[in-house]
């Protein structure tokens, strides 16, 4: 049966982020081979051509490097702490909870605002292990019906972005004060590229979309937000290029892992807590 799916705004951003990784995912050579988001994309009644209206190829990899980075160190948590409760912050229509394989033991929770989950609810099984939750990230409880005495991973992927830095520091304070242990796996783009959307922000809105209002700067800066938050690790998206299968997206993220400004565009953060 064919969905209906109405959004605009922020939760309109989830659709977008779909479409991409089903196309990547199409390509014989695909980099994550998320068959699910193309069944979705199939399922869902909704004119993705207008999403895109200047292509936005390309980006189809940066979905999928991004996505693909996260799994891994997600599969490689999960094989640490079987008994893990993961946090799937913002988590749109992405597979991530499916397209695992995960420990008996793990129990997940993907959690998106409220008409974002009531269509996620239409889409995909609820299996005992597994929990959606409909509730903007900032309000307040939310967590608490969340186990808290065991390990767990949060991630937030293509989310802080569209929360000011204010409740962003306040999620991570809330998230460290709740658990004993845990990794947080997130992407954050430059300060330049949150101008950027700033300075765009009439166009992006006239398409429906939202600017971006927080920057990472660095893995430190989340440190000094929350200093429970130990810094791991952080990528450079572009710097994942040789896992792009087409010579010319190859190239162009190859070329913008050599120059500083565009290297540091986006990248990938792990921190321990
Ligand atoms: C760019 S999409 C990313 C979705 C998914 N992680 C993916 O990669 O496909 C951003 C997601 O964040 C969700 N989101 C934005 N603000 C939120 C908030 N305050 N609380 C919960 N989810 C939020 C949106 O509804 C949307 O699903």
């Amino acid at each position: 049966m064919m969905e209906k799916a109405d959004f605009t705004g922020v939760e309109q951003t989830m659709l977008a982020t779909l479409y991409l990784r089903a196309w990547e995912s199409r390509s014989k050579d695909s980099i994550l081979r998320d068959h699910v988001a193309a069944e979705l994309v199939d399922r869902l009644d909704y004119d993705f051509s207008k999403l895109m209206p200047h292509g936005g190829a390309g980006n189809r990899f940066m979905l999928a490097l991004r996505a693909k980075q996260l799994d891994e160190w997600a599969t490689d948590f999960l094989g640490r702490h079987p008994d893990a409760v993961v946090l799937h912050l913002g988590c749109g229509l992405d597979s991530r909870a499916f397209r695992l394989d995960l420990p008996a033991g793990v129990r997940w929770f993907d959690v998106d605002l409220p008409a974002v989950i009531d269509l996620r609810r239409k889409l995909y099984p609820e299996p005992d292990w597994y929990r959606t939750i409909g509730t903007s990230v900032t309000a307040p409880a939310w967590l608490e019906a969340i186990p808290a005495g065991r390990p767990v991973l949060v991630i937030a992927e293509g989310l802080l972005m569209y929360l000011t830095e204010d409740d962003n520091k306040l999620l991570l304070q809330q998230i460290a004060d709740r658990f004993p242990t845990g990794e947080l796996l997130l992407d954050g783009f430059a300060p330049w590229v949150i101008r950027m959307t700033q300075r765009m922000a009439k166009t992006l809105a006239r398409r429906g979309y939202p600017s971006y209002s927080t920057a990472i700067r660095s893995g430190r800066e989340i440190e000094k937000w929350s200093p429970r938050f130990r810094y791991l690790e952080g990528i450079p998206l572009v710097s994942l290029y040789a896992k792009i299968p087409l010579p010319v997206y190859r190239l162009t993220y190859r070329l913008m892992n050599a120059i500083p400004a565009t290297r540091n565009f986006y990248r990938m953060f792990r921190f321990a807590f």
